[in-house]
């Protein structure tokens, strides 16, 4: 045990993305959960901070030992940080801009302001006001006291891409930078492509962009739960790679599936792109020795953290529409404006779940522990397992708290999905190898939430884009309103 029990305290100059391997590394990871160091004394690596202790055996050297790794709440962090973070003005790229400026990253962010346009097209806006980047970087010198640099850039402009790398040289780059809607994708031809095309562009870009500019930085990717859909057989869904003690069995013999990707059954063309993105990401690290986490994430939900709850000015995007809200959001902004909460279907679809809060502290803390050169991991960022229907059960009991009385209202299923089946989430790597502790319980959030959208000016947001709340896209094709099945007043 160290010292200080961070989770990366023991690590060591091999993850350390300021380091340069000098020696042949006789490894390769493959991409499996398991994999092997070159034997001690095989290479030695050279500091690219500390060029005064020239070579060295990388084992040599602890994130708790080295003077660069200062110890903060989430880990050692590497002094001044360079992180690079695509979709900076998004729903999670600005709160992680924000706490990790704030925990000491030098922070550099791009965003090609899409998600603004794409909401607007649905006739909707974050229902919680946002300033602009450059009144939020502003914002953010003042309240909180850092610096956060921003640029105006589409990530599929690569010579441009290729140019920040140069510059900046990033140590860890957090890709958010993607359209995340299903229905957005489901809607029609056109949107689909674009989906396909920025996502799975996008990142193919950005790996190659990397091994040629920035080969030692650490890639955070954000995949998502979505992309193992729900198997009817209720095979549990492991952390992206099969435990090395799983094995085929097929006509009386016997196969290891130990470190194989596990399978995918993506639940929209959104999520067919988040796949994509798995693939290349394993891939790139498999042949240039790229180093990766696949964040498998779960349904985020609110819009608090230490650095956002500071002050109106450093809000987050929140939307609820159709479209571009996440269904605990849009049941709390139904419940403030007395709308029904739609459930789609039986209501028994069963997704992970986690607050805005807990993926920020897992994120950072991914940062602070690297992957070696050539690692590809894969964790399930999720806290809580729930179905629709508890979701909705959970909000209406928490609205009375503030008078609210609340319906609820199963509708016909836009979506082509299994509404009855098994789901079990392996979700421990946070916990066990990167220390992570959830800060934020359900009920918690949804009253902070509550008390943020019962603000009159909030409030009127909703009301405002009130039609763009119930669903209207529907997985087949078909066009016409969806008919509503049912509708009831949860028991106390
Ligand atoms: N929010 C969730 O519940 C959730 C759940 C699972 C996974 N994810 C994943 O997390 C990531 C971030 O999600 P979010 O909710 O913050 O989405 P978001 O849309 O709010 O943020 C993404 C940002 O990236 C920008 N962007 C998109 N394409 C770009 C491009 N080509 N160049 C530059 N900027 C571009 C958008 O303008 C937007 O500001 C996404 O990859 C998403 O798939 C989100």
């Amino acid at each position: 045990m160290t010292e200080s029990g961070c989770h990366n305290a023991g690590q060591t100059c091999w993850s350390c993305p300021a380091v340069e391997f000098k020696g042949h590394v006789d490894f390769r990871a493959c991409g499996q959960a398991a994999f092997r160091k070159a034997a001690q004394g095989q290479l030695v690596v050279e500091c690219q901070r500390r060029p005064e202790i020239g070579y060295f055996d990388p084992n040599s050297i602890t994130f708790e030992s080295c003077s660069e790794w200062q110890e903060t709440p989430d880990g050692y962090l590497l002094k001044d940080m360079r992180v690079l973070i695509l979709g900076m003005d998004g729903y999670l790229g600005w709160p992680m801009a924000l706490k990790l400026a704030k925990q000491g990253c030098r922070v550099l962010g791009i965003d090609n302001l899409m998600r603004r346009e794409l909401v607007a097209e649905r006739g909707a806006d974050s229902i919680t006001p946002i300033g602009s980047m450059a009144e939020r970087v502003a914002a953010a010198r003042e309240k909180l006291g850092v610096e956060i640099e921003f640029r105006e850039m589409d990530l599929l402009d690569r010579p441009a891409l290729a140019a920040l790398l140069e510059e900046f040289q990033p140590e860890s780059i957090v890709q958010f930078a993607e359209i995340p809607s299903a229905p957005y994708s489901m809607a029609d031809v056109e949107r689909a492509v674009n989906t396909v095309q920025n996502n799975v562009v996008g990142t193919l870009g950005l790996l190659f962009a990397v091994r040629d500019h920035a080969p030692d930085a650490s890639i955070i990717k954000l995949g998502t739960m979505g992309e193992y859909g729900s198997p009817l057989t209720g095979r549990p869904l492991f952390e992206g790679l099969f435990p090395g003690d799983a094995v085929l069995q097929y006509q009386g013999q016997e196969w290891s599936l130990g470190g194989e990707l596990t399978p995918r059954d993506p639940v929209s063309f959104y999520h067919v792109s988040k796949v994509q993105g798995t693939f290349s990401v394993y891939e790139a690290c498999k042949y240039w020795w790229l180093r990766s986490y696949d964040v498998m994430q779960g349904v985020i939900y609110g819009n608090s953290s230490a650095e956002l709850d500071l002050d109106p000015s450093l809000n987050t995007r929140f939307d609820i529409d159709e479209w571009w809200g996440t269904v605990v959001n849009r049941f709390v902004a139904q419940a403030v404006i007395g709308m029904p909460l739609t459930i789609y279907g039986s209501g028994s679809q069963k997704r992970g779940y986690i607050t805005l809060r807990d993926a920020m502290q897992c994120i950072t803390r991914l940062i602070a522990a690297p992957p070696e050169p050539g690692q590809y991991d894969v964790v399930n960022q999720v806290t809580d397992v729930f179905s629709v229907r508890e979701i909705a059960q959970m909000v209406a009991t928490i609205a009375r708290e503030f008078d609210l009385e609340v319906e609820v209202q199963r509708i016909e299923n836009p979506r082509v999905e299994s509404e009855e089946h098994p789901y079990e989430v392996i979700h421990e790597k946070l916990a066990d190898r990167f220390g992570f502790e959830s800060e934020s319980a359900f009920a918690d959030e949804v009253r902070h939430l509550f008390r943020v959208l019962l603000q009159p000016e909030v409030k009127a947001r909703i009301l405002k884009q009130r039609d763009t709340l119930f669903p209207k896209t529907k997985w087949s094709g078909e066009h016409g309103d969806l008919e509503v099945l049912e509708t009831w007043k949860p028991a106390a």
